[in-house]
């Protein structure tokens, strides 16, 4: 009896793993049979059980959706959906491999909510989920006739590939349908994202400035295949050049490349312990840059983290999403006869960008801007640079609005005369601007921006809230920061409740460098900041470790820094790996590279010939075209100099030290220097003359760095002409060149470029350089041009 009792107990297990395994493991569905929402157990997984397809519940209705998600990831991760904009009853519905080859989804009552665009084939036999996350449908001799690989919503996967015709359409925020934001190929064979709202479209990305090109970008238009995607290394490849690399860069790891409601596109790691995504990759950091982001008057405010916000007079138009942005609170009566009805309030460092009425480049007084807006039922504002002799521009309409503390102009919008706006404080920013990276923390966008509870972001609040900022904010920041990275040694930082991620970015001990460096024996130089050696870490990288001297920030400031200046990443910038912050040592680990830098190869009888020279030119400007504009606001190098601009063994340029400058401590003994920056004869005028640096004092030190790769010597040492006159060889130099270039000489080129080269140099790329650092060392820095249009004018030279 007691046998018979455990053979039913056998049996009944028996049963329930068969039952377990057939309703978990299967990956196929066969010719005739469906799968139904009722039962939304049932479920085809891939072998590897990556991933998982079937019904997924709308959340907080009775929608479902037909999708494909991440097995593992928690809260469920989606990255297909059959019916993204047409959720089917949770009853009755359900998803069929008819006979006739066609695969379709029917609701309740029996209408066809979505089908595969198979024509009728006799030969279709099953559909199966692979473990690349693809579902296909396959034929007799197993060819694909269907594949959902073809038909992407939001989320591309590795080998999926992005073509001609397919877009990535971003869902809308809080849900599944389809959003406004979309990832495509456009016609002139370059991947683009543009925001197709409501009321408004337009292209952001990449960045839609009339001035620059896609070769700015490192993208070209000349390859019309247009493929794109990524493999399982996590590398980016797209026909238009655009290439990267996820920063856990390796096998073994899941990752998807979303565009999110926000209007970014990420490439996401799946961590397999807990079931969370890293970012790893991000095409935006500046996140006000995604137009359509706060709709329609709203302005993005960093507050840290984007924000959108109404100007005073102004009320958001649905409470429950930004995109819709604001609209005013009392209607403008418009009589252009009668314009006392109207009054401006005061948006500083604000610009709406586009919608141009009146663009007037012509020194204009803010009165006359503000009477020709008046003047005009269809302004609806106006914007005032304050830099040069005051720019007019008016708004037929207000987008794009966005706050940046660096930026120098002021809008102005129209409200009622009668409207009563609560006095608030002015903006104080810090306007102290010393050579600095700009707060690591600001590139953290955070989905708080569209917090249901914080939904009425006041601007009194605003502005009080900004007071705050470089304190409570900073520190709450700082300290949570701190936190994380002393418990994990690993600057994690978390993003969208996803951890962001640089995995070669880490802590060092300062035993490891130690013994990396055998007990700092080789020493590679010596520099204002500190000493530098070379090391060889555990996993056999090749580092140069370099010991910062003198006062320091405290820890907490100290990491802050470091944390911008871990996440840049470009070919012409030397890469950081990491740091070390034990006690009074402060150490930065950052790769190796071989060649020593440009001084050697150029000031000495080992010299470089032409073709490196305009290589490193242009390298070099790439890698300060990127620290000036890819970073939130902008990090100044602060201290270009031949010395700072290494080499590889390519003699490809990559540019030391940056982001240094904000790391040595403030107030020290010395405060009158260590608010200055930079080497004497690379120095801008600015620093002497006292006003505020941007990013113009390195397209100065750049200029004399070109001008000394086309002359061949030093034009930064001072030189004794009479017993009493000083003057720079660069001004000498400059003089010079002015008037021969005046004179039309013939023989100028070759009488200016360095004599060692013996005439072989390519004359038009002597010209363009010179050309270039003869503007670059323009007194006034308004006339200077920036690094990317320097870049853009080298391309054109390039052979
Ligand atoms: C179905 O759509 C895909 C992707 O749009 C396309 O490549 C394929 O040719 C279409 N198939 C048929 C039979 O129309
Ligand atoms: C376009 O890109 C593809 C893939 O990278 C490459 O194979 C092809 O040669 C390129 N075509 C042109 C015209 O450059
Ligand atoms: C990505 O990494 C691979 C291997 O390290 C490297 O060959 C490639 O150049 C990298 N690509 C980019 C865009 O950094
Ligand atoms: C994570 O899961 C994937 C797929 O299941 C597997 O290939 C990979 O080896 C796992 N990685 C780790 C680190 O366990
Ligand atoms: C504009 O104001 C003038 C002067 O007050 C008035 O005569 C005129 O009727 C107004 N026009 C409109 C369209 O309200």
């Amino acid at each position: 009896m007691r046998y018979y009792y455990h053979l039913k107990t056998y049996i009944f297990l028996a049963f329930l793993i068969v039952c377990f395994s057939l309703s978990q493991s299967q990956n196929v569905l066969r010719k005739g049979s469906s799968l139904h929402v009722e039962s939304s157990a049932k479920v085809l997984v891939s072998p590897d059980k990556s991933f998982t397809c079937g019904f997924h519940a709308a959340e907080g209705t009775n929608g479902y959706y037909f999708a494909i998600w991440f097995t593992i990831s928690n809260p469920r991760t989606i990255v297909w959906m059959a019916n993204r904009n047409r959720p089917v009853n949770g009853r009755g519905s359900m998803l069929s491999l008819g006979r006739n080859g066609v695969i379709v989804l029917t609701d309740v009552d029996g209408t066809t909510v979505w089908r595969s665009n198979t024509t009728f084939s006799t030969d279709a036999t099953r559909i199966e989920l692979l473990n690349t996350g693809n579902l296909v449908l396959l034929d007799l001799s197993d060819a694909i006739i269907w594949q959902s690989f073809d038909i992407p919503t939001d989320t591309l996967l590795p080998f999926q590939q992005l073509t001609k015709d397919k877009r990535l359409v971003s869902s809308r925020n809080g849900g599944h349908a389809s959003g406004y934001y979309s990832l495509y190929y456009d016609s002139d064979n370059v991947l683009k994202m543009v925001f197709d709202g409501p009321d408004t479209s337009s292209l952001y990305w990449p960045s839609p400035d009339p001035t620059s090109n896609v070769f700015q970008y490192g993208r070209t238009n000349q390859n019309n295949s247009r493929i794109a995607g990524f493999d399982d290394y996590g590398s980016f490849a797209s026909t238009d050049d655009l290439q990267f690399n996820a920063s856990d860069f390796g096998l073994g790891v899941l990752r998807r490349l979303t565009i999110g409601y926000d209007g970014n596109l990420r490439l996401y790691s799946l961590n397999n312990a807990t079931g969370l995504w890293s970012v790893s990759w991000e095409a935006i950091r500046k996140k006000c840059d995604v137009t359509g982001l706060c709709g329609r008057f709203a302005v993005c405010v960093y507050t840290p983290e984007p924000r959108c916000s109404c100007p005073p007079g102004y009320e958001m138009t649905d409470p429950s999403d930004w995109t819709a942005g604001c609209k005013p609170i009392s209607n403008i009566i418009c009589n252009t006869s009668h314009s006392e009805h109207v009054k401006f309030v005061e948006l500083p460092q604000t610009d709406f960008y586009g919608y141009d009425l009146d663009v007037i480049l012509t020194p204009t007084s803010l009165n006359a801007c503000r009477e020709l807006c008046l003047k005009s039922c269809n302004c609806l504002g106006f914007n005032y640079r304050l830099t040069g002799e005051g720019y007019c521009f008016t708004k037929r309409d207000l987008y794009n609005g966005v706050q940046i503390r660096t930026f120098p102009a002021t809008s102005y919008v129209k409200v009622p005369v009668r409207l009563q706006i609560p006095d608030y404080p002015k903006l104080v920013f810090n306007t102290d601007f010393t050579c600095k990276s700009h707060e690591a923390n600001v590139l953290l966008g955070t989905t708080s921006m569209y917090d249901t509870t914080e939904k009425k972001v006041k601007w009194a609040y605003l502005y009080s809230f900004a007071g705050a900022i470089g304190t409570i904010e900073l520190l709450v920041f700082i300290l949570c920061w701190w936190f994380l990275f002393r418990k994990q040694g690993l600057p994690d930082i978390v993003e969208d409740g996803y951890n962001l991620i640089s995995s070669q970015f880490r802590a060092f001990t300062y035993k490891e460098l130690k013994k990396a460096t055998t007990n700092f024996k080789m020493e590679l130089g010596r520099g204002g900041s500190g000493e530098v050696y070379s090391g060889v870490l555990a996993d056999e990288r090749a580092v140069a470790v370099k010991r910062l001297g003198g006062i320091f920030q405290g820890d907490e400031e100290f990491l802050a820094e470091l944390s911008t200046i871990g996440r840049i990443s470009h070919m012409n910038l030397v890469r950081m790996w990491g740091y070390c912050s034990e006690g009074k040592h402060r150490l930065l680990v950052y790769e190796y590279v071989s060649n020593l830098s440009l001084d050697s190869h150029l000031f000495t009888s080992n010299f470089i010939g032409w073709r490196e020279r305009y290589k490193i030119a242009l390298g070099t400007a790439k890698g300060l075209a990127y620290l000036h504009n890819e970073c939130l606001e902008w990090v100044i190098h602060c201290d270009v100099k031949p010395e700072n601009i290494l080499l590889d063994s390519e003699f490809e340029p990559k540019i030391a030290d940056f982001g240094l400058a904000k790391l040595s401590k403030r107030g020290a003994p010395d405060s009158e220097f260590s608010r200055i920056r930079g080497t004497k004869g690379y120095m801008a005028p600015e620093w002497a003359l006292n006003l505020p640096i941007t990013a113009k004092v390195d397209v100065y030190s750049y200029g004399v760095v070109i001008l000394e790769m086309v002359k061949g010597i030093r034009l930064s040492n001072w030189v004794v002409d009479d017993d009493q006159v000083h003057e720079v060889e660069l001004t000498k130099f400059v003089r010079i060149m002015k008037s021969k270039i005046l004179d039309r000489e013939e023989s100028w080129l070759e009488d200016t470029v360095d004599k060692r080269l013996e005439g072989i140099f390519n004359r038009n790329q002597a010209a363009a350089l010179i050309e270039i650092g003869l503007a670059c060392v323009d007194g006034d820095r308004n006339r200077r041009p920036t690094m990317d249009s320097v870049v853009q004018t080298l391309i054109q030279s390039e052979d």
